[in-house]
């Protein structure tokens, strides 16, 4: 279920496209869904923003069906009838239901509740917590204190005053039998505080039906908070990163103050690797092993080989860095950066679309954009590759062991042979042939005895 506007987040964008883990809510419950049936049997209900939802978690491969109107979690199944039990497709004999916006969930939980309702016997299972705040949710009401049988979950805003007490809630998981579900489902009513068809309802249309309705109890508690509002969000987050940089430390990753930093879910890091406090590895960033990333660095979708130091600062997005190179501090590698094994890339260095070769330098204050750059090449403090010239963007082509002294200005598009020397200062606008010295600045004139002459002027 991921048709639900999220009025509590007060926010344009659909509750299910908020982000906790670097993923959007409903991407990780799809992943954890798709984890225990095929994708091709998962569908997705949305409805409030439904095209922006779709587009943004259709590369998962799951079904969608359009609930136009949002009038509950009961009326979302009803909508859904038609696709998971009518007569144009092969009915489904169970139907798992998942909350859109409850991203801890596993695989494992689902399956241990799928498996739980099968040897049940169940029309309906819930999968239930103890919640050591309860509030906001719905309460499970027992049959009895130890029977699995339910006989109705009471919404938070129709709750009595000892009905509050009541710890055990309604995770927004439910297992049904198919054709008992939609059977009576129609015996949904809105006469309750949000005028909505609520699914949590089914437990007492079915128990009226004298159908078994079962309750789950989860230990692992945690796995069904919502994110219903910010902060359940930022809480969700803090518990989805810390869970990640758990794995990644058991996988034997160094991190030196998890909590400091951003880790999303797909990040991939090979041991001995060491990340210091406050850094941000996000994306698909893949990292080797041997590697230490210092503090405050923003790394996004990036690979780095192994042995890489990359210094305090540095920020990163769609680049690679290969083996044993040295960046930052305070770099910038725009998209389309490719770093060669052993490279440096010093402070206040900015690369966009370059290949820097193997064991090249570019140490200082420099501009690299739209260039090939062979090995064994050094970049003088202050270069800068002029590669745009108000309409079109050029190529600099520079070859293997070139020195291109400081201060040099490239004008694009421009090639350096191999093993060519650029005088400093130089402004480069022609083509310089291999293992040959260009010099592309004014003369040095040196007036001798000038200064002291208008020093005694002045005293005059
Ligand atoms: C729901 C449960 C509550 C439970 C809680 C657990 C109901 C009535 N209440 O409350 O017992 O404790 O989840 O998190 O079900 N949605 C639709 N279509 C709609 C309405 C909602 O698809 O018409 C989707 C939402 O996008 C969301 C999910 O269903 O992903 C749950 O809806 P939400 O409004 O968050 O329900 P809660 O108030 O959290
Ligand atoms: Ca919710």
């Amino acid at each position: 279920m991921a048709a639900g506007k999220g009025t509590r987040l007060k926010s344009q964008l659909p509750k299910v496209l908020h982000e906790v883990g670097g993923k959007p809510l409903l991407e990780h419950v799809i992943r954890a869904a798709a984890r225990v049936v095929p994708a091709q049997d998962v569908y997705a209900i949305i409805g409030h923003e439904a095209e922006r939802v779709r587009a943004a978690t259709q590369h998962t491969g799951v079904n969608f069906i359009l609930q136009a109107e949002q009038r509950g979690t009961g009326h979302a199944l009803m909508v859904a009838r038609n696709a998971l039990a009518g007569e144009t497709r092969i009915g489904y004999d169970h139907v798992i239901v998942l909350s859109g916006d409850a991203p801890l969930i596993t695989p494992e939980t689902i399956g241990q509740l799928r498996d739980f309702h099968l040897r049940e016997n169940a029309a309906m299972t819930l999968l239930s917590a103890d919640l050591e705040n309860p509030t906001g949710y719905g309460r499970v009401l027992r049959k009895g204190a130890r029977s699995a049988e339910v006989q109705a979950v009471v919404e938070e805003k129709a709750t009595t005053a000892a009905q509050k007490k009541i710890k055990e809630i309604n995770s927004g998981f439910y297992v049904f039998a198919a054709k008992k579900l939609f059977a009576n489902i129609d015996r949904l009513s809105t006469s309750n505080a949000h005028g909505e068809y609520y699914l949590t309802d089914m437990a007492a249309v079915l128990r009226q039906a004298r159908e078994r309705v079962v309750a789950w109890k989860t230990a692992n508690a945690s796995e069904v908070l919502g994110g219903n509002t910010r902060a359940e969000l930022a809480d969700i987050d803090e518990k989805m990163r810390l869970a990640k940089s758990r794995q990644l430390m058991a996988d034997g990753v160094t991190i030196f103050y998890p909590a400091t930093c951003v880790i999303d879910a797909d990040v991939e890091i090979a041991p001995d690797t060491v990340i210091e406090p406050y850094v941000q590895l996000l994306g698909h960033t893949k990292i080797g092993s041997g590697c230490r990333v210092r503090s405050y660095c923003v790394i996004r979708n990036t690979e780095i080989g192994d042995g890489v130091s990359v210094l305090p600062g540095c920020i990163m997005d769609d680049s690679k860095v290969s083996a044993g190179a040295i960046v930052g501090p305070y770099s910038r590698l725009r998209p389309g950066s490719e770093i060669g094994e052993g490279a440096h890339v010093g402070n206040f260095v900015e690369t966009k679309k370059i290949k820097l070769g193997k064991g090249s330098k570019a140490n200082h204050l420099t501009y690299l954009g739209d260039a090939e750059i062979g090995a064994g090449v050094n970049i003088g403090a202050g270069t800068i590759t002029c590669n745009y010239d108000g309409v079109a963007k050029h190529k600099t082509i520079i070859g293997d062991s070139v020195f291109v002294g400081s201060d040099s200005t490239l004008v694009a598009p421009v090639r350096l042979g191999n093993g060519a020397y650029i005088g400093a200062g130089s402004c480069i606008t022609d083509d310089v042939p291999e293992d040959s010295l260009a010099i592309g600045r004014a003369r040095q004139i040196v007036k001798e005895g000038w200064a002291s002459a208008k020093r005694a002027a002045r005293k005059k």
